[in-house]
């Protein structure tokens, strides 16, 4: 029963689905030899259809989000899920986001269906910073830098003021922005509370985590090196 549990949970169908795909003997190990419901053969070792396993519970994966792709699991419109296999909406655990990015931001997108390491990457105590390249419709005006990294800012409507962030000017109307929280439109609001307009926005790094060689609409799975250079930022 061990077996039909993990694969339904991985999303392959439902359990009887999975019972039916055993008995048909489409369930093996890697030499081709038909499992039981009861086999105990190492998640690694199983293959479907003759095609390994999906990875087990406790996988993160990084995406480089495109524009016009909407952080949810039932919008309307296009969704980040549509660009990861079909079988991955189903998994149980439910594979999230790690905080969420704009529609029409894009760029790094952190996926896991681990709880545990979901809080600890948006715990405060963890410290992960997020970097950001920004396009301004208009040139800057030279006060951004000290008002962001003032830790009195307020954003309309709210009551507590912004963290400290970090402000790199690349050009009139480029710079890049690291912030230590993450509120709902929090730098297309920081802009339009100086009067300019964010054209266009990527996130580039979370932590210690860049995008490199990662094109947009592509995913990958993290090892233990690029999950732990997270919280090495
Ligand atoms: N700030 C925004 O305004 N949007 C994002 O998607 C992320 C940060």
């Amino acid at each position: 029963m061990r077996l039909v549990k993990l694969i339904a949970n991985l999303g392959y169908g439902s359990r009887k689905e999975i019972q039916a795909a055993i008995k048909n003997g489409w369930v093996t190990d890697r030499a081709g030899n038909p499992l039981k419901t009861d086999s105990k053969t190492p998640h690694d070792e199983i293959l479907f259809d003759d095609e390994p396993l999906d990875p087990a519970p406790g996988m993160v994966l990084l995406m480089n989000k495109p524009l016009g792709y909407t952080c949810s699991t039932k919008d309307q419109g296009k969704l980040i899920y549509d660009l990861l296999p079909d079988r991955f909406r189903m998994r149980k655990p439910v594979l999230a986001t790690i905080g969420r990015l704009d529609k029409e931001t894009s760029g790094a997108l952190l996926f896991t269906d681990d709880g545990a390491f979901l809080h600890k990457v948006i715990a405060p105590k963890s410290h992960v910073p997020k970097v950001y390249e920004i396009t301004l419709d208009r040139p800057l005006k030279g006060g951004e830098a000290d008002l962001f990294a003032s830790g009195t800012m307020m954003l309309e409507a709210e009551h507590k003021p912004l963290k400290p962030a970090e402000l790199e000017v690349i050009g009139e109307q480029h710079a890049r922005l690291t912030l230590h929280e993450g509120r709902y439109h929090q730098i297309r609001r920081m802009f339009a509370a100086t009067g300019n307009h964010v054209t266009a926005l990527t996130r580039i790094r979370i932590g210690g985590l860049g995008l490199e060689g990662l094109a947009e609409g592509d995913w990958i799975l993290l090892d233990d090196a690029q999950k732990a250079s997270i919280f090495q930022g």
